[in-house]
Protein backbone atom coordinates (compact mmCIF):
# COMPACT_ATOMS: atom_id res chain seq x y z
CA UNK A 1 0.00 0.00 0.00
CA UNK A 2 1.13 3.50 -0.88
CA UNK A 3 0.14 6.94 1.17
CA UNK A 4 0.44 9.98 0.01
CA UNK A 5 -1.29 12.36 2.35
CA UNK A 6 0.79 12.51 5.57
CA UNK A 7 2.93 14.82 8.33
CA UNK A 8 6.19 13.29 8.56
CA UNK A 9 8.71 15.74 7.67
CA UNK A 10 10.36 16.64 11.39
CA UNK A 11 9.66 20.64 12.58
CA UNK A 12 7.91 22.19 9.74
CA UNK A 13 4.25 21.99 10.41
CA UNK A 14 1.39 20.22 13.00
CA UNK A 15 2.96 17.08 12.27
CA UNK A 16 5.62 15.22 13.45
CA UNK A 17 7.41 17.88 15.89
CA UNK A 18 11.03 16.41 15.97
CA UNK A 19 12.63 13.21 14.98
CA UNK A 20 11.84 11.20 17.50
CA UNK A 21 7.81 11.57 16.43
CA UNK A 22 9.00 11.16 12.73
CA UNK A 23 10.34 7.78 13.73
CA UNK A 24 6.80 7.34 15.49
CA UNK A 25 4.78 8.23 12.25
CA UNK A 26 7.19 5.42 10.22
CA UNK A 27 6.84 3.09 12.80
CA UNK A 28 3.20 3.78 12.35
CA UNK A 29 2.88 3.20 8.93
CA UNK A 30 5.33 0.15 8.75
CA UNK A 31 2.91 -1.64 11.20
CA UNK A 32 0.17 -0.64 8.98
CA UNK A 33 1.81 -2.11 6.06
CA UNK A 34 2.46 0.76 3.88
CA UNK A 35 5.54 -0.01 1.58
CA UNK A 36 5.53 3.91 -0.14
CA UNK A 37 5.02 7.00 1.38
CA UNK A 38 4.85 10.33 -0.36
CA UNK A 39 4.70 12.93 2.56
CA UNK A 40 2.94 16.25 2.50
CA UNK A 41 3.60 19.10 4.88
CA UNK A 42 1.66 22.15 4.46
CA UNK A 43 2.51 24.64 2.68
CA UNK A 44 0.35 28.06 1.59
CA UNK A 45 -0.19 28.77 -2.31
CA UNK A 46 -0.06 32.55 -1.56
CA UNK A 47 3.83 31.92 0.11
CA UNK A 48 4.73 30.53 -3.39
CA UNK A 49 3.94 33.66 -5.06
CA UNK A 50 6.64 35.47 -2.31
CA UNK A 51 9.62 34.52 -3.45
CA UNK A 52 12.29 35.12 -0.64
CA UNK A 53 9.64 33.85 1.75
CA UNK A 54 8.80 31.00 -0.47
CA UNK A 55 12.53 30.09 -0.94
CA UNK A 56 13.25 30.37 2.77
CA UNK A 57 10.68 27.78 3.55
CA UNK A 58 12.05 25.62 1.08
CA UNK A 59 15.43 25.75 2.60
CA UNK A 60 13.92 24.63 5.74
CA UNK A 61 11.72 21.75 3.74
CA UNK A 62 14.71 20.60 2.04
CA UNK A 63 16.69 20.18 5.47
CA UNK A 64 13.76 18.40 7.08
CA UNK A 65 13.38 16.14 4.30
CA UNK A 66 17.61 15.26 4.56
CA UNK A 67 16.88 14.17 7.88
CA UNK A 68 13.74 12.26 7.21
CA UNK A 69 15.63 10.40 4.87
CA UNK A 70 18.62 9.67 6.78
CA UNK A 71 16.41 7.98 9.26
CA UNK A 72 14.10 6.02 7.38
CA UNK A 73 17.38 4.68 4.99
CA UNK A 74 18.90 3.87 8.24
CA UNK A 75 15.90 2.58 9.84
CA UNK A 76 13.64 1.64 7.58
CA UNK A 77 14.83 0.07 4.55
CA UNK A 78 12.81 -1.62 3.50
CA UNK A 79 10.32 1.68 2.71
CA UNK A 80 9.82 4.06 -0.14
CA UNK A 81 9.74 7.35 0.84
CA UNK A 82 9.09 10.47 -1.66
CA UNK A 83 8.08 14.07 -0.67
CA UNK A 84 5.63 16.22 -2.07
CA UNK A 85 3.42 19.10 -0.40
CA UNK A 86 -0.37 19.46 0.90
CA UNK A 87 -0.59 23.08 -0.95
CA UNK A 88 -3.13 25.25 0.49
CA UNK A 89 -5.47 27.36 -2.12
CA UNK A 90 -5.66 30.09 -0.38
CA UNK A 91 -5.03 32.08 -3.46
CA UNK A 92 -7.05 30.76 -7.05
CA UNK A 93 -3.41 30.17 -8.95
CA UNK A 94 -0.40 29.06 -7.08
CA UNK A 95 2.96 28.73 -9.09
CA UNK A 96 3.08 25.47 -9.10
CA UNK A 97 6.56 24.48 -11.70
CA UNK A 98 8.79 23.80 -8.53
CA UNK A 99 8.71 19.76 -8.53
CA UNK A 100 8.87 20.03 -4.50
CA UNK A 101 5.20 21.11 -4.06
CA UNK A 102 4.27 18.33 -5.96
CA UNK A 103 3.46 14.62 -5.42
CA UNK A 104 6.55 12.96 -6.35
CA UNK A 105 7.93 15.36 -8.68
CA UNK A 106 4.59 13.89 -10.51
CA UNK A 107 2.10 16.51 -12.40
CA UNK A 108 -0.48 15.97 -9.47
CA UNK A 109 -0.23 18.19 -6.46
CA UNK A 110 -2.07 17.77 -3.17
CA UNK A 111 -4.74 20.59 -2.28
CA UNK A 112 -6.76 21.77 0.66
CA UNK A 113 -9.09 24.46 0.90
CA UNK A 114 -8.58 26.83 4.08
CA UNK A 115 -10.58 27.42 7.15
CA UNK A 116 -12.11 23.86 6.11
CA UNK A 117 -14.74 25.64 4.27
CA UNK A 118 -14.89 25.01 -0.01
CA UNK A 119 -14.41 28.85 -1.35
CA UNK A 120 -16.70 30.29 -3.95
CA UNK A 121 -15.44 29.43 -7.40
CA UNK A 122 -12.99 26.47 -6.41
CA UNK A 123 -14.28 24.55 -9.40
CA UNK A 124 -12.93 27.46 -11.78
CA UNK A 125 -9.27 27.06 -9.54
CA UNK A 126 -9.31 23.66 -10.23
CA UNK A 127 -10.42 23.97 -14.17
CA UNK A 128 -7.65 27.02 -14.58
CA UNK A 129 -4.51 24.39 -12.91
CA UNK A 130 -5.49 21.18 -15.22
CA UNK A 131 -5.51 23.91 -17.88
CA UNK A 132 -1.67 24.66 -17.06
CA UNK A 133 -0.83 20.67 -17.06
CA UNK A 134 -1.29 20.07 -13.24
CA UNK A 135 -3.78 17.20 -11.75
CA UNK A 136 -4.98 18.29 -9.12
CA UNK A 137 -5.70 15.81 -6.32
CA UNK A 138 -9.05 17.34 -3.44
CA UNK A 139 -7.79 16.31 0.16
CA UNK A 140 -10.52 15.43 2.24
CA UNK A 141 -13.18 16.80 0.67
CA UNK A 142 -15.54 14.88 3.22
CA UNK A 143 -14.18 17.38 5.74
CA UNK A 144 -15.35 20.85 5.19
CA UNK A 145 -18.24 22.06 7.17
CA UNK A 146 -20.04 23.33 4.31
CA UNK A 147 -19.65 20.22 1.37
CA UNK A 148 -23.37 20.11 -0.32
CA UNK A 149 -25.06 16.68 0.90
CA UNK A 150 -25.94 16.22 -2.91
CA UNK A 151 -22.02 15.85 -4.33
CA UNK A 152 -22.53 17.92 -7.62
CA UNK A 153 -19.77 20.06 -6.68
CA UNK A 154 -17.89 17.10 -6.60
CA UNK A 155 -19.06 16.00 -9.32
CA UNK A 156 -18.23 19.09 -11.05
CA UNK A 157 -14.63 19.01 -9.78
CA UNK A 158 -13.51 15.85 -10.99
CA UNK A 159 -15.16 17.19 -14.35
CA UNK A 160 -12.79 19.65 -14.28
CA UNK A 161 -9.67 17.64 -13.63
CA UNK A 162 -9.53 16.89 -10.29
CA UNK A 163 -8.88 13.55 -8.33
CA UNK A 164 -10.53 13.06 -4.97
CA UNK A 165 -8.41 12.04 -1.95
CA UNK A 166 -10.52 10.72 1.45
CA UNK A 167 -8.85 10.13 4.67
CA UNK A 168 -8.93 7.17 5.99
CA UNK A 169 -9.83 7.71 9.10
CA UNK A 170 -12.88 9.26 8.16
CA UNK A 171 -14.53 6.27 7.18
CA UNK A 172 -14.12 5.39 10.61
CA UNK A 173 -15.98 8.10 12.38
CA UNK A 174 -12.56 10.13 13.24
CA UNK A 175 -13.67 13.00 12.00
CA UNK A 176 -17.27 12.48 13.56
CA UNK A 177 -20.84 11.13 11.94
CA UNK A 178 -20.77 14.08 8.96
CA UNK A 179 -17.37 13.39 7.77
CA UNK A 180 -17.52 9.47 7.95
CA UNK A 181 -21.38 9.72 5.98
CA UNK A 182 -19.77 11.82 3.07
CA UNK A 183 -16.90 9.33 2.89
CA UNK A 184 -19.34 6.49 2.07
CA UNK A 185 -21.56 8.65 0.28
CA UNK A 186 -18.62 9.41 -1.41
CA UNK A 187 -17.74 5.91 -2.24
CA UNK A 188 -20.88 4.87 -3.15
CA UNK A 189 -21.60 7.25 -6.26
CA UNK A 190 -17.82 6.08 -7.20
CA UNK A 191 -16.42 9.51 -6.44
CA UNK A 192 -13.23 8.56 -4.38
CA UNK A 193 -9.84 7.92 -6.33
CA UNK A 194 -7.79 7.41 -3.49
CA UNK A 195 -7.18 7.17 0.44
CA UNK A 196 -4.64 7.98 2.15
CA UNK A 197 -4.21 8.43 6.12
CA UNK A 198 -3.89 12.49 6.59
CA UNK A 199 -1.84 11.11 9.51
CA UNK A 200 0.18 13.31 12.00
CA UNK A 201 3.01 10.96 13.26
CA UNK A 202 1.33 10.88 16.25
CA UNK A 203 -1.97 8.76 17.72
CA UNK A 204 -3.45 6.40 15.92
CA UNK A 205 -2.87 5.66 12.08
CA UNK A 206 -6.17 4.48 11.18
CA UNK A 207 -5.05 2.82 7.72
CA UNK A 208 -5.46 -0.93 9.24
CA UNK A 209 -8.85 -0.24 10.81
CA UNK A 210 -10.20 1.82 7.72
CA UNK A 211 -9.11 -1.72 5.59
CA UNK A 212 -11.43 -3.59 8.26
CA UNK A 213 -14.27 -1.52 7.89
CA UNK A 214 -14.06 -1.69 3.88
CA UNK A 215 -13.74 -5.48 3.92
CA UNK A 216 -17.24 -5.45 6.18
CA UNK A 217 -18.69 -3.53 3.72
CA UNK A 218 -17.26 -6.50 0.85
CA UNK A 219 -15.56 -3.43 -0.58
CA UNK A 220 -11.97 -5.55 -0.93
CA UNK A 221 -11.91 -4.45 -4.40
CA UNK A 222 -12.32 -0.89 -4.17
CA UNK A 223 -9.52 -0.52 -1.27
CA UNK A 224 -6.87 -2.21 -3.64
CA UNK A 225 -7.84 0.54 -6.47
CA UNK A 226 -7.87 3.29 -3.70
CA UNK A 227 -4.71 2.45 -1.62
CA UNK A 228 -2.79 0.54 -4.43
CA UNK A 229 -3.81 0.01 -8.12
CA UNK A 230 -4.55 4.17 -8.37
CA UNK A 231 -1.73 5.89 -5.93
CA UNK A 232 1.11 3.71 -7.94
CA UNK A 233 -0.15 4.94 -11.22
CA UNK A 234 -0.02 8.41 -9.53
CA UNK A 235 3.84 7.39 -8.73
CA UNK A 236 3.87 6.73 -12.84
CA UNK A 237 2.15 10.24 -13.55
CA UNK A 238 -1.08 8.30 -15.21
CA UNK A 239 -4.67 9.18 -14.11
CA UNK A 240 -6.75 7.05 -11.62
CA UNK A 241 -8.72 4.28 -13.15
CA UNK A 242 -12.57 3.87 -12.13
CA UNK A 243 -13.09 2.92 -8.44
CA UNK A 244 -16.83 0.79 -8.69
CA UNK A 245 -19.17 2.34 -6.60
CA UNK A 246 -19.82 0.59 -3.73
CA UNK A 247 -23.41 -1.21 -3.39
CA UNK A 248 -25.17 -0.57 -0.07
CA UNK A 249 -25.16 -3.45 1.46
CA UNK A 250 -22.84 -5.55 -0.57
CA UNK A 251 -20.92 -6.49 2.44
CA UNK A 252 -24.24 -7.49 4.64
CA UNK A 253 -24.49 -11.16 4.98
CA UNK A 254 -27.29 -11.89 3.35
CA UNK A 255 -26.16 -10.33 0.32
CA UNK A 256 -22.78 -12.73 0.11
CA UNK A 257 -24.85 -15.37 0.99
CA UNK A 258 -27.19 -14.90 -1.97
CA UNK A 259 -25.26 -15.89 -4.93
CA UNK A 260 -24.70 -19.48 -3.31
CA UNK A 261 -28.10 -20.03 -3.49
CA UNK A 262 -28.39 -18.89 -7.05
CA UNK A 263 -26.20 -21.34 -8.46
FE1 LIG B 1 -2.95 17.00 5.76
Amino acid sequence: MLDFHNHLMPGVDDGAGDIDEARTGLSEFRAQRIECIITTPHLRGSMIDRPREFEGFLDVLDNAWESLKALATAEFPEMRLERGAEVMLDVPRPDLSDARVRLAGTSFVLLEFPFMSIPPHSTLAIRDLARNGWVPVIAHPERYRNIPVNYDLVEDWRDSGACIQVNSGSFIGYYGAGAKAIAWGLLERGCVDYLSSDYHSRGKCAVRDCAKAFERRGAEAQLRALTTTNPERLLRDERPVPVQPLIEGSGSFWRRLLPRFLR
